[in-house]
């Protein structure tokens, strides 16, 4: 194996500088087992990253490794001009568990492919461009992505496709309005209708949003949020995008992140944990909207490959038979009151929220002025890190801690997450 130097000083002599390193010293990861990953000293970690909330049923599950290594030698690749099992009985599973009337699902490589696609459909459907997008948003790093993503630093300089408006996304603790939930009449919500009467021209293409805002810092909606929007989105003519790219497959304590809601979407885009790691992307909409895109007017190369769509029928029996789902929604819970008990003795953390194993950690410099921590949180990751616990930053002033750790985590994990954390959160807190 190279050594940890060699190699870091290969990576910044081949890889673009474009690619970001979470610690100041790289980590060399070299194996992943369960809800452990290991360094080239084989030293342990216990993860509440997971691949950036990716790896939900662990990492090198070995019913996952076995099916995609046994498809691997059966065939690789073959196009989807062909007819191959695994995409259409991947399709199949998908639909079975899918909200509402969702259906028929396109796939292709990633979360931002998924939502290109997902917002192709929706401009055909309707025959309108324009967009509502929520602030502190993020779909992805393509054109159309990027152009529905409000998070400054990872815009650019543009530019963007024309007709997105951003709304004020349902933050409860940094609310546009100054509002306080329940009193506020879920403003942001009704706050839409004004949006699209005055900057469209009355007809819109859809909304598009996620469930719970991961890159955004966790931002978990009152539940009143999405029904009101999408009855105000139907209205003027548009469809509900629901981007459950972060949020799906088990992570938030229900298979799709919308379904903790009471509404149904007409199009939703998936990604992430679909395959517990590898690279697979999808939309599904309803039989209405899906065949508005003909035969041959969209395509990806590697879309529906048989080993990526094996490995997410692996992950789906997975989740299933080890009860992950429903694991995430207790453990997730467990997970969430101790850290409210962190909370009572720790003033850096102003909210703790979240649903299942979607967890955020929103780190203030003064509980009053709510003054983000950012650099706390810098300082939190690497404590963390040196006494051998992962955990992920977000948020749109980089200060909540993101836990989102595999969906096989058990009460023992949260327990030394949690005393890590203590530790960590005891240490910047002296430094401040
Ligand atoms: C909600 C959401 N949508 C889309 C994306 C983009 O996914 P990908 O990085 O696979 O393109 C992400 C990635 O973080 C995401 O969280």
């Amino acid at each position: 194996m190279t050594n940890k130097e060699e190699l870091a000083a290969k990576r910044e002599r081949y890889l673009l500088p474009a690619y970001a390193h979470y610690f100041k010293d790289y980590l060399f990861l070299t194996r992943g087992e369960g809800q452990y990953v290991f360094d080239e000293e084989g030293g342990k970690y216990l993860d509440c990253f997971a691949g950036v909330a990716v790896v939900n049923c662990g990492h090198s599950h070995p019913r996952i490794a076995q099916r995609v290594a046994q498809q691997m030698g059966q065939m690789v690749h073959t196009s989807s001009l062909m007819l191959t099992e695994p995409m259409v009985l991947l399709a199949e599973q998908i639909a079975q568990r899918a909200p509402g009337r969702l259906q028929q699902s396109f796939f292709c490589n990633s979360g931002a492919e998924a939502v290109e696609g997902a917002t192709a459909l929706v401009k055909a459907c309707t025959d309108n461009h324009q967009f509502i997008a929520l602030r502190s948003s993020f779909h992805g790093r393509t054109l159309m992505a990027l152009s529905l993503t409000a998070q400054r630093s990872w815009r650019g300089k543009g530019p963007y496709a024309p007709g997105v408006i951003f709304a004020p996304n349902p933050y409860c603790y940094r609310c546009a309005f100054k509002l306080s939930y329940p009193s506020c009449g879920i403003a942001c919500a009704t706050d839409i209708e004004e949006a699209i009467r005055t900057s469209t021209n009355g007809q819109i293409a859809g909304f598009i949003a996620e469930p719970v805002q991961g890159n955004g810092g966790v931002v978990v909606p009152p539940p009143e949020y999405f029904p009101i929007v999408a009855e105000i989105i139907h209205r003027y003519g548009g469809l509900f995008i629901d981007d459950d790219v972060q949020a799906g497959f088990g992570r938030t304590g229900k298979w799709f992140g919308i379904q903790h809601f009471a509404v149904n979407p007409d199009v939703m885009t998936l990604g992430k944990g679909i395959a517990n790691g590898l690279p697979l992307g999808a939309f599904i909409a309803t039989p209405e909207v899906a065949p508005v895109l003909l035969q041959g007017q969209h395509f990806s190369t590697f879309g529906g490959n048989p080993v990526t769509c094996t490995a997410a029928l692996a992950t789906i029996e997975t989740i299933e038979e080890e009860k992950l789902v429903e694991n995430a929604a207790r453990v997730g819970d467990r997970f969430r009151s101790e850290l409210e008990r962190l909370a009572e003795r720790h003033p850096s953390i102003g909210e703790v929220r979240g649903l299942g194993l979607m967890i955020g950690v929103e780190l203030v410099k003064d509980r009053g002025t709510r003054e983000p921590y950012s650099q706390g949180l810098i300082q939190l990751a690497e404590l963390c890190r040196a006494n051998g616990l992962l955990v992920g930053k977000s948020g749109l002033f980089g200060n909540v801690c993101r836990i989102t750790p595999p969906l096989c985590f058990c009460d023992e994990d949260v327990a030394l997450a949690c005393r890590i954390l203590d530790e960590a959160l005891t240490e910047i807190e002296k430094s401040s």
